[in-house]
């Protein structure tokens, strides 16, 4: 798909479909969609009187313009509310007009940069829509042998009818989202490939694709590699598996004057059978999701490096599957992690917080100076926050502020929950230091709360997309099966983390 911004009045724009977004209960205010409604014999005001409803929030119709101007259609698309109107809408909004121009055989697409008169931005509106347009063409459909028929659009115009608007943004705006899109949609292929595809090894190689296409230091850490590193959290989880585990460490080393480092920790289990404590076989298919969060780091690594962003970032995912097998690990075993506290397994199922808290641990050794973790992690993220909203913890509040700002930034959900002392009784053991359940009551906060315990006094937040990873159904910009939650949020950090 070619996006490219064009100066041109509407009736002119050469394309098979012409976006116009409007909000509710107004007039036209725009005189170019005056003009273009002249051209038209009125018909947009007569649709907006006689079908008020059909400028709610996410609403399309369609104008065939029967040769009175350029473009073929014009797509009516209703912004809902203006008092309503977000960044987020408006990504989610574009997402949903391409769709509908999709489905009338569309293959050029033109857009106006709607709600910018709302005192939204304007680069913020038209970047809104760029990357609305790049994650709404999303399609996974590499395992279909019959894709032909799929409709496409082609090429995407951004048009500037007035010239205020063109003297404001430029195409290194409109590449930087396109660059974000991008980054959200590598990091949905990852987790929307099947784990027989998306192994430990194959994550190394993609991490190694990025090394060498944007620049960065990579290095993937072997079996003997993370077992003189004493990873024996890690290693237990990798020990019942046929795979052989990866840990995967990718820098981005942007600014060398500033001494702060920056560690994404993402959990990278490429199929998360549950392992000797069996997770039941209804639903297990989706555990090939539980990689989500590194490939949420390596999606965000992606964007970081091609920006150039002046921060230190080093990347950390441990690789490994979690399976039941005659070397796997037991409930009641005891293991040694890399910091030398001990950990009482209860239940091989909550493996995430075991390479976690080796990855956590690695972070530190590796000098980082804040620490931020990303984990499809728990069930009980999920009852509690649904598939709306990822679960946050902290050990340093200033520093998941940050977070919390980025992510609003970037309009992806967080919430944080509470971290108080009393839960870490639910995760101490009787005969080791810790143990790796805390039962069912607060899951997320005590899985949470086991990883705090090896980020120590670093400053360090927690993200559970468990609920967020994935979506059932398509809703604006997101397609039935992974989100690619956390790329912009983490894009988003960085940028705001720069000094210079
Ligand atoms: N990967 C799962 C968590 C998960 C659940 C992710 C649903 C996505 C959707 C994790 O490894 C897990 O199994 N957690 C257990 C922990 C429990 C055994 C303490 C859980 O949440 O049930
Ligand atoms: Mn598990
Ligand atoms: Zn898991």
């Amino acid at each position: 798909m070619n996006i490219a911004m064009i100066p041109e009045s509407l009736v002119h724009v050469p394309c098979d479909t012409l976006v116009i977004g409007h909000f509710e209960n107004e007039s036209i205010s725009d005189t170019a969609v005056a003009e273009l409604d002249q051209a038209l014999a009125g018909q947009i005001t007569t649709l907006l009187s006689t079908q008020p409803s059909c400028v709610e929030y996410g609403k399309t119709t369609v104008i065939y313009t029967l040769n009175q101007i350029v473009p073929k259609s014009v797509l009516l698309l209703g912004l809902g509310k203006k008092q309503k109107i977000t960044n987020d809408r408006i990504r989610a909004l574009s997402a949903i007009a391409l769709k509908a121009a999709r489905q009338i055989r569309s293959t050029t697409l033109a857009t106006t940069i709607y709600a910018h008169d709302n005192g939204q931005d304007c680069v913020a509106a038209a970047q809104a829509i760029v990357e609305g347009i790049i994650l709404g063409n999303y399609q996974f459909n590499q395992y279909k042998s019959n894709t032909a028929n799929s409709d496409t659009i082609e090429k995407v115009l951004i048009v500037q009818h007035d010239t205020s608007l063109t003297l404001e943004l430029g195409n290194a705006e409109i590449e930087k989202s396109i660059i974000i899109g991008k980054s959200v949609n590598f990091a949905r292929d990852l987790v929307n490939h099947p784990a027989n595809y998306m192994t430990p090894s194959r994550m190394a190689e993609e991490a190694s694709f990025l090394a060498e296409q944007y620049g960065m230091d990579l290095s993937v850490l072997e079996f003997p590699d993370i077992e003189s590193l004493q990873m024996n959290a890690m290693l237990a989880v990798a020990q019942g598996s046929e795979q052989p585990p990866k840990l995967i460490v990718l820098k981005h080393m942007g600014d060398v004057t500033n001494n702060e480092v920056i560690a994404f920790v993402g959990k990278g289990i490429t199929f998360d059978s549950g392992g000797i404590s069996l997770k039941p076989g209804e639903g297990m298919q989706d555990m090939k999701d539980d990689m989500g969060g590194g490939a949420a780091v390596l999606g965000a690594m992606a964007a970081i490096a091609q920006l150039k962003l002046a921060v230190n970032i080093i990347a950390i995912i441990p690789c490994t599957e979690n399976m039941p097998s005659g070397k796997a690990l037991k409930p009641g075993d005891v293991i040694t992690s890399m910091d030398k506290k001990t950990i009482e397994i209860i239940n091989t199922d909550a493996e995430g917080r075991l390479v976690l808290a080796d990855g956590v641990s690695y972070a530190r050794y590796l000098g980082a100076t804040k620490i931020i973790d990303l984990a499809t992690l728990t069930g009980a993220c999920v009852v509690a926050l649904g598939t709306i909203t990822s679960g946050v913890l902290t050990n340093n509040d200033a520093w998941c502020q940050q977070v919390l700002d980025a992510a609003e930034q970037s309009g992806e959900k967080m919430w944080k929950l509470p971290n108080h002392d009393d839960y870490f009784e639910q995760i101490k053991s009787t005969i080791a230091d810790l143990k790796n359940s805390g039962g069912r009551h607060a899951g997320a906060i005590t899985a949470g709360l086991f990883i705090a315990q090896f980020a120590a006094e670093t400053p360090w937040v927690h993200i559970d997309i468990a609920g967020t990873v994935t979506t059932p159904k398509d809703t604006g910009y997101n397609q039935a099966g992974a989100t690619g939650v956390g790329v912009r949020t983490l894009i988003r950090l960085a940028e705001t983390l720069q000094k210079r």
